[in-house]
């Protein structure tokens, strides 16, 4: 079963969604349905103007990456060496782990031929043969809805030999993760994908010069590949017309936490916090005090007037002292315990670190998982937090790849606007001592 349905801006006659158009709607992962819907005459559109125009019109669309850096995607094709003769690969991390993140498991499951046609088409303009689709292991409901799609389009032509016609040849694989979050990181996926162990690899070389296999590979999200799928269908202009002046078009925001509508909300970007919590997830239910703005390795935002009113685009958030990243939003209520909250994020990270390098494996899964565990389990002393705060100081920006830096996020930015709840936990005196009694049980 594929889970609770989710909300859409569909509800809203404000708002024409396309990613999420069909979600929810039955029989919508079937050829016929998406076919019915004008499938594949993106598709037809990208053959007839020609691999390079492609990129150009995906440059001037303004996409950005959708799996949480924000790259420019136009850019990041323009990378791949053109005509070189060497095999070139596209790949779609569908390797969705980050917490609060929940938007690329309903266009696998609910949409596949959409990200299809945006994997033909990436891979025409970059001269791909062959396409990865790499799914975490535990989105297993979408593995065969996923394989079902591409035997579908290899049935009717769409995927294989000379396809619509074009003298283009392609085909998609899917490779099932087995649930570590590192394979998220591309050079891990990539590892992984080639039979080793997800670690990370050194950047530069960026995969357009040195991917899977050691050859030319772009990486995009699933939600990325979807958006071209539109733009060649409706054109750049159409995209570029949504969203603000440098965060183009529609995004695909999650909200969890105590709010009326939990949910997944298709919306331009530039959204303020206020409409998304609000307007379309219906308003908080207990009184909050943060808010995490697009997964758990971005900063924390204290809840206030201002934050609230602050547009969901890679601009302002950067200003805020945050980030965009995968437009999960979660908000922590007022009475839970800081310390807590990030304990949880800590023994994730520490959970996740694949141990290849020190200051991760030994900061994150050995020192920082202890001290919280230290605070959250009323052992806490004077001097604490002032060490965790030095020990962060060395892990990140000293690490491999971006997971450490990723736990730095939540860690730090807690304590910079939360610290007096440190404090308090030092002095052996919890401002929540309801969370307290909870932390015990565990
Ligand atoms: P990054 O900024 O290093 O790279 C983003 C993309 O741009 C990559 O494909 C990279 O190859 C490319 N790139 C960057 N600089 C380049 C250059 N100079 N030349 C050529 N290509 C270049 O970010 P990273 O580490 O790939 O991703 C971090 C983000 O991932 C975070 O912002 C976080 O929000 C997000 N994330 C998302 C998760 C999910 O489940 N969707 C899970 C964990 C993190």
């Amino acid at each position: 079963e594929p889970g609770p349905k989710p909300i859409t801006s569909a509800l809203d006659p404000r708002f024409t969604p396309t990613l999420y158009a069909h979600v929810g709607q039955p029989g919508s992962w079937t050829l016929d349905y998406y076919r019915r819907h004008g499938g594949y005459e993106a598709a037809k559109r990208a053959f007839a103007l020609g691999n390079d125009a492609v990129i150009e019109e995906v440059k001037k669309s303004g996409l950005r990456g959708r799996g949480g850096a924000g790259f420019a995607t136009g850019l990041k094709w323009s990378f791949m060496p053109l005509n070189d003769g060497r095999p070139h690969y596209i790949i779609c991390n569908a390797d969705e782990s980050e917490p609060g993140t929940f938007k690329d498991r309903y266009l696998l499951s609910e949409d596949p031929h959409q990200l299809i046609e945006g994997m033909l088409i990436a891979g025409f303009a970059m001269r791909a043969s062959v396409g990865y689709i790499y799914i975490r292991g535990e989105y297993i409901h979408t593995h065969g809805r996923m394989w079902d799609a591409i035997h579908e389009a290899r049935a009717a032509g769409l995927l294989g030999k000379n396809i619509l016609g074009s003298g283009f040849d392609f085909d998609l694989q899917v490779h099932t993760g087995a649930g570590a979050y590192i394979c998220g990181e591309e050079t891990a996926l990539m590892n992984s994908l080639e039979g080793l162990r997800a670690n990370p690899r050194l950047k530069p070389p960026f995969p357009a010069a040195a991917g899977l296999y050691g050859l030319p590979t772009t990486i995009n999200n699933v939600e990325t590949f979807c958006a071209v799928t539109h733009i060649l269908k409706y054109g750049a202009e159409w995209h570029a017309g949504m969203g603000t002046e440098k965060s183009k078009g529609m995004k695909l925001f999650q909200i969890s936490g105590p709010v009326a509508r939990p949910g997944v909300y298709e919306l331009p970007l530039g959204t303020t916090f206020r409409e998304l919590i609000y307007d379309w997830a219906g308003g908080p239910l207990v009184e909050m005090k943060a808010i995490i703005p697009g997964g758990i390795s971005c900063q924390l935002l204290k809840w206030s007037e201002a934050i609230l009113d602050t547009p969901m685009d890679y601009e302002a958030l950067a200003a805020a002292g945050s980030s965009l990243g995968t437009g999960g939003v979660t908000v922590i209520p007022k009475n839970e315990c800081i310390v807590n909250t990030t304990w949880n994020s800590v023994r994730f990270y520490g959970h996740e670190s694949c141990g290849k390098c020190t200051p991760c494996r030994e900061g994150i899964s050995g020192w920082m998982v202890k001290m919280y565990e230290k605070l959250v389990r009323g052992h806490g002393q004077p001097g604490d937090t002032d060490l965790i705060v030095d020990m962060a100081d060395n892990i990140g920006g000293r690490s491999f790849c971006a997971l450490a830096d990723a736990c730095m996020g939540p860690v730090l930015s807690s304590i910079k606007l939360f610290r007096e709840e440190y404090d308090a936990i030092e002095r052996g005196q919890p401002l929540y001592p309801a969370v307290q009694g909870r932390w015990r049980d565990q």
